[in-house]
């Protein structure tokens, strides 16, 4: 049977970074995300007991590195189902892969979903997430609508996620910035890999529940400028651990800091917007829906940006007719 899925990306607020197993990809932490409308993956997945071997192809290329992660996903939907035919599956991004925007996210949300429907499979939200993860840790918060929490849990069934608020909840926008594209070079996995050898990682894991329910509460006030100041210290917590990891890690680029620099500015000035940053030199602005315009009339005047992508927060990961095959 053939399946589509067409999921978003998510942006962290309450960043992952750092892993309690490896293999089951169980978060040091719980995190908080919303999904993004405007950076979408759609993949096709079809299991056929004439195909001879898996075929995966990612943005119309043949990659081995993500192949091996794509075959090993589909196992577990194979393992699950108790099939062993062999798929072909098609996958489009409409954004660059790797460059910081989230892809691995998206990526595996759909591949969960529409593998899982075309192995004929029928599985609730929350094991779509407990599998999605399994894929890519971050995949799981793109499965739910809108504001989403992932919980950390102890072990593979308690660590999931689940829509903490919709999407039309509150009208800020996502701007997400690319000054590069290129694809960085240490992936988020390998990168998080190195993050108890920072000295800050234990401290930053003493005070993250907190922070948590802090930032759940400031959604829920919809308190733009406590959301604000909370979002921006935790991205430069991340990027603190990053730079102390043995070896160290500076995802940033010139182009990054002058951007926060500017943002810090524009906000002196009032108008209302404040950044987060992924493993990645982009970055995401937030702002109210009312003062978009305003943000992006400034952000014209930037040479360093290549390109911005405007999203509001979305639903999640949906199967869709338009099958890429
Ligand atoms: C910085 O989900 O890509 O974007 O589970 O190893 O695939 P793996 O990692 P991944 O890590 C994302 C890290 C982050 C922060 C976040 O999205 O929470």
């Amino acid at each position: 049977m053939k399946a589509t899925a067409v999921a978003p990306a998510n942006i962290a607020f309450i960043k992952y970074w750092g892993k309690n197993d490896e293999e089951l990809r169980l978060p040091a932490n719980g995190s908080i995300s919303v999904n993004l409308n405007g950076l979408k993956t759609t993949t096709t997945v079809e299991f056929s007991k004439d195909f001879k071997q898996d075929l995966i192809i990612i943005n119309d290329k043949q990659n081995k590195q993500e192949m091996v992660r794509v075959i090993l996903h589909l196992d577990r939907v194979r393992k699950l189902a108790g099939i062993k035919y062999k798929a072909r599956v098609i996958s489009k991004n409409n954004f660059p892969t790797a460059s910081g925007l989230a892809s691995s996210a998206s990526g595996f949300a759909a591949l969960t979903v529409a593998a899982v429907r075309a192995a004929g499979l029928n599985l609730s939200e929350k094991d779509l997430t407990v599998l999605a993860r399994l894929g890519s840790g971050s995949a799981c918060r793109s499965i739910p609508d809108g504001f989403v929490e992932w919980f950390e849990g102890k072990n593979s069934d308690s660590s999931y996620a689940v829509s903490i608020f919709p999407s039309e909840y509150w009208d800020i926008n996502i701007v997400s910035i690319l000054i590069s594209e290129k694809e960085k070079k240490t992936g988020s996995s390998e990168g998080q890999k190195l993050a108890k050898t920072s000295p800050f990682f234990s401290a930053r894991l003493i005070k993250i529940d907190e922070k948590i329910k802090k930032l759940k509460q400031f959604i829920k006030e919809k308190n733009f400028a406590k959301f604000g100041e909370l979002i921006e210290r935790e991205a430069l917590e991340l990027h603190a651990i990053t730079m102390t990891s043995t070896p160290a890690l500076i995802y940033w680029q010139p182009e990054t800091i002058k951007l926060i620099n500017l943002i810090w500015e524009w906000r002196g000035k009032g108008l209302f917007v404040y950044f987060t940053i992924d493993a990645g030199p982009n970055l995401d602005l937030i702002c109210q829906n009312k003062n978009l315009r305003k943000l992006i009339n400034k952000l014209k005047t930037v040479v360093e940006i290549k390109k911005y992508i405007v999203s509001w927060p979305y639903e999640g990961t949906r199967l869709s007719d338009n099958h890429l095959f």
